[in-house]
């Protein structure tokens, strides 16, 4: 009896760990989000992004009861400052199942090798590697990103139709707030349009009547000049300076989601 036991257990612990660690192997499921920003433009703002995202996944999978049995995780991927290298980047992967991700499993940190300003496109392209949705558990499921408003703009539509989320942290454009448009859009950020109103108030509120608008002349501002001249209305603050208002292509577009 005490030899037939021993023959028994013997083999049946090691069993019992080798199932005992599947089990647990199983119980975490990935689960990959799209994650597309300007990670290599000229400032250090881009990077700081990815550093950011990646905290910001630690935190939530450190917290075992918040999504148990699932581990978040992202592939980062350079859009730069282009919208036509997000949207030909975001249609790669849902057509051609093809990432190019970004220096992965890289510190970040380490990532400018010429040591010249912020990390570039050429410091760190070298480090980008081509996945597919077998790399990451079949597939991401949302989109953390889009970048600056114009990428987020182009790829809106085809991600909606693709059941694909976005939620961004940089796109500020006020015609994103157009939820008949974009649907399947949030965001962290606080939409342009908001600022001109909170700022105006405020400088009301300490004695100011009469201000100037110092601008770039790029269409990234068209949307403000819109909502500065909304809000110089709502407020009584009188604009002052030369009026270029007939200067900007209007476009209509930024103007449609405005609420504030
Ligand atoms: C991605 O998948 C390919 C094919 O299975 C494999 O060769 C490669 O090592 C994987 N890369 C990573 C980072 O998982
Ligand atoms: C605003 O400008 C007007 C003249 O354009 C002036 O009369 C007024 O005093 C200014 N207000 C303040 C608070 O500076």
């Amino acid at each position: 009896m005490a030899v037939f036991s021993m023959m028994v257990s013997l083999p049946v612990l090691p069993m019992l760990v080798i199932a005992l660690v599947l089990t647990t192997c199983a119980a975490i499921e990935d689960i990959w989000f799209f994650g597309i920003e300007p990670y290599t433009i000229v400032v250090p703002v881009g990077l700081s992004v990815q550093i950011g995202k990646e905290l910001m996944l630690d935190e939530i999978n450190k917290k075992a009861d918040l999504l148990p049995g699932y581990r978040l995780r992202m592939a980062h991927q350079d859009g730069q400052c282009s919208a036509d290298r997000v949207s030909n980047m975001f249609l790669g992967n849902l057509f051609k199942d093809t990432y190019e991700v970004f220096a992965p499993g890289l510190d970040p940190l380490t990532l400018n090798r010429d040591g010249v300003g912020a990390v570039s496109y050429d410091d760190s392209s070298i480090f980008n590697e081509v996945w597919t949705s077998a790399n990451m558990s079949g597939g991401p499921v949302g989109l953390i990103g889009g970048g600056r408003s114009g990428g987020t703009m182009a790829i809106n539509n085809v991600a909606n139709m693709a059941n694909v989320p976005i939620v961004s942290a940089l796109s500020s454009n006020p015609g994103l707030s157009d939820r008949s448009k974009y649907p399947n859009f949030w965001r962290t950020v606080m939409p342009d349009a908001q600022f001109a109103g909170a700022w105006m108030a405020t400088t009301k509120v300490l004695g100011f009547s009469n201000m100037t608008v110092v601008i770039g002349e790029t269409s990234v501002w068209t949307p403000h000049a819109a909502s500065v001249l909304r809000q110089s209305e709502a407020h009584g603050m009188a604009l002052k300076g030369v009026d270029l208002s007939e200067e900007f292509e209007w476009q209509g577009e930024p103007l449609e989601g405005f609420a504030g």
